[in-house]
């Protein structure tokens, strides 16, 4: 891991009204690093994946991000268009439900296409090759390129939507419950691809979970986040094995009683 964070979090707070979506939230994330941050419903987690991922503006707080020439980037007071392309490009955000983050009528290998016709590649051949080679990647056959992800089961579509994000080789990637609405027995595989290519791409996650087996499976480090606040923090293993705020202690407990 590089000695650079890539990623700034400071002071991020976001108040819905009176209602509070998240307090108080600073960490750095490293290239390369997999954070998973949980929590019980409601305890701000998708507020703060937003308030990072630029898709809702803080109350309060910065987030800066290194750019691929070294310097630091607030990308609270970027552009509209840079931050659009630094989205498209940089960045990857799967989504808990597929068809957010997928376009239902356009066939698969459109989807992954159109990710990089966006960074600039414009050979039709090019392409559809790369496409392939991605839906092969995420166990979706070549015979399926031309469907349209509405002809897919819900994990296809989720590892439809995973190639999409991952063919531009983006060097952060924000996902919410990306194994959220999937049975158990298509859980376990998607979450096997999932960790053998944040690894062999050494890509920066951060990943929105309230499954602490996710979190065990995927993550290097930890946030627990508790009525908007950060409650707990630190390497996945010592917050699970040995949690030492209470509620962390009640979470971990309750999970292995299941
Ligand atoms: N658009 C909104 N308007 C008002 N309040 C909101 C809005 N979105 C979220 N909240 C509130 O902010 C708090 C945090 O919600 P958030 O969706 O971030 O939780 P979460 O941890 O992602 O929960 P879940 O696990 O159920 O997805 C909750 O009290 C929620 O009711
Ligand atoms: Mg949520």
């Amino acid at each position: 891991m590089s000695d650079q964070p890539l990623l700034r979090v400071s002071g991020v707070s976001k108040f819905y009204g009176t209602r509070t979506g998240c307090r108080d939230v600073s960490f750095d994330l490293y290239p390369g690093e997999v954070l998973a941050v949980v929590g019980e419903s409601g305890s701000g987690k998708t507020t703060l994946l937003n308030c990072i991922s630029t898709r809702l503006m803080p109350t309060a707080g910065t987030v800066s991000y290194r750019m691929r020439d070294g310097r630091f980037r607030d990308l609270y007071r970027m552009g509209e268009a840079e931050r659009r392309f630094l989205m498209r490009t940089d960045w990857g955000f799967v989504h808990q439900n597929p068809a957010d983050g997928l376009r239902m009528s356009v066939s698969a290998g459109a989807n992954v296409g159109e990710r990089l016709m966006a960074v600039g590649e414009r050979h039709y051949g090019n392409i559809r090759a790369t496409a392939t080679d991605w839906l092969g990647r995420v166990e979706i056959g070549a015979d399926r390129i031309d469907d349209q992800p509405r002809a897919f089961s819900g994990g296809m579509r989720q590892r439809l939507q995973i190639a999409r994000n991952l063919v531009t080789g983006p060097r952060l990637v924000f996902m919410d419950e990306p194994t959220g609405g999937l049975d158990v027995s298509v859980q376990a595989r998607l979450l096997d691809l999932l960790c053998g290519l944040v690894n062999d791409l050494g890509l920066a996650v951060v990943v929105v979970t309230h499954d602490l087996a996710v979190a065990r499976l995927l993550s290097h480090r930890m946030m627990v986040m508790k009525d908007g606040q950060v409650i707990e923090s630190g390497l996945t293993d010592r917050v699970l094995d040995d949690p030492r705020a209470p509620y962390t202690q009640l979470l971990v407990s309750s999970i292995l009683q299941v």
